[in-house]
């Protein structure tokens, strides 16, 4: 079985082999076997079988103290010294299989987690949105629901029924964007909304007084982007309807919310104005949110913020959907979205909104 045995088996001299030589080359044979066992060994289990054939107190390089024993006082330092050698070897070797065996290997997909994390920044609501959630939210509070239309609109609803006249000059393909819809009669009659102001008309055909509502809502004109300018804004459509319905609840209206949204120190004002479907029409202003009505570059130092327009709804509109002008009356007003987020924000330039650039986003 062992070499020097085979030797042996050949006629060798038995005498010649000395029992300390027999002992060694068993001894090298067992470090063999002990090197093939722990290389093959690809799991913990694996290991232990190794520990507990070659490594325990009864195990195989153990049995091999037993035969120091046997031999020669004279021999016995030098089978000790390899045995004292071997035993070393193992335990070192064997030690560092193991903990080889307890990495987890490297093949891409194992965490260290000793290691420091990605920090991944977290997306947030778009701050124009957030604006008009708040604006949303307050209108909501005073009573208020909240109404939405299509934004592919038919001229009918974004003209016609809130009594534009059909040359009126907004008509006019400069500043509306027609859809193509293939002949020119049904593109003529197709557009992407140039105010929220439909909403009313689409509102009212479905429901009678009393009308509490908001119409907030994204609207397309044909303009150049400038800093003030974006051919996508966003408007906030308001529309009550009751009887007994008065300017002065208009006014009330919108000054509570100015006052919810920028601070109880903030006043609004009217102005005289022209809408084809109030009667009567009134721009309003509030006062300047940055300067608080000191006058600076925003309100080119006027102390006041232009907003949109409001007025009481012309007794017109109420006939093309069929409401008793006689017994209803209501007001409208219109309300630039981008506008009061740049103001409530601190954002110079309306396109910011627009451009999506992360650096600006995540600043809110
Ligand atoms: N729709 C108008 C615009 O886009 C704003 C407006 C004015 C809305 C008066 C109204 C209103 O409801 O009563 O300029």
């Amino acid at each position: 079985m062992y070499e020097v045995e085979s030797h042996q088996a050949e006629g060798v001299n038995a005498t010649s082999i000395s029992k300390i030589d027999v002992l060694l080359a068993e001894l090298d044979q067992l470090q063999t076997r002990f090197n093939d066992a722990l290389n093959s060994a690809t799991d913990t289990e694996a290991l232990e079988q190794v520990r507990l054939v070659f490594l325990v107190r009864k195990g195989e390089l153990a049995q091999f103290f037993k035969s120091l024993g046997e031999l020669d006082a004279s021999e016995r330092p030098r089978l000790g010294e390899r045995l004292n050698q071997l035993k070393n070897i193992f335990e070192t070797t064997f030690a560092e299989k193991s903990s080889a065996l307890a990495q987890p290997k490297d093949d891409g997909d194992f965490i260290d987690l000793t290691l420091p994390g990605i920090r991944r920044r977290l997306g947030s609501r778009h701050p124009l949105l957030q604006v008009l959630d708040e604006i949303k939210s307050i209108f909501v509070s005073m009573g208020f629901s909240i109404a939405i239309g299509p934004e592919a609109e038919l001229d009918y609803y974004n003209f016609e029924a809130l009594n534009f006249p059909p040359d009126h000059p907004s008509r006019d393909m400069q500043d509306t964007l027609y859809l193509d819809l293939g002949t020119e009669a049904e593109s003529q009659r197709y557009l992407l909304r140039t105010h929220t102001s439909p909403v009313q008309i689409r509102t009212m055909e479905k429901r009678q007084p009393p009308i509490r509502i908001i119409a907030p809502g994204r609207v397309f004109r044909r303009d150049t982007a400038d800093a003030t300018h974006s051919p996508i804004f966003h408007q906030v459509e308001g529309l009550c309807v009751d009887e007994g319905i008065s300017f002065a609840d208009l006014k009330g209206t919108l000054q509570t919310f100015a006052q919810k949204l920028f601070g109880p120190d903030i006043k609004i004002r009217f102005r005289p104005g022209f809408f084809p479907f109030t009667e009567p029409s009134a721009e309003y202003d509030f006062t300047c949110t940055i300067c608080r009505g000191k006058g600076c570059r925003t309100c080119k130092g006027t102390g006041w913020i232009e907003i949109s327009g409001a007025g009481m709804v012309d007794p017109n509109v109420f006939g093309f959907v069929n409401y008793d002008s006689e017994l209803y009356t209501g007001y409208a007003w219109g309300m630039g979205a981008d506008r009061i987020a740049m103001l409530k924000l601190g954002v110079e330039d309306i396109r910011m909104f627009f451009d999506n650039d992360v650096r600006f986003l995540r600043q809110f």
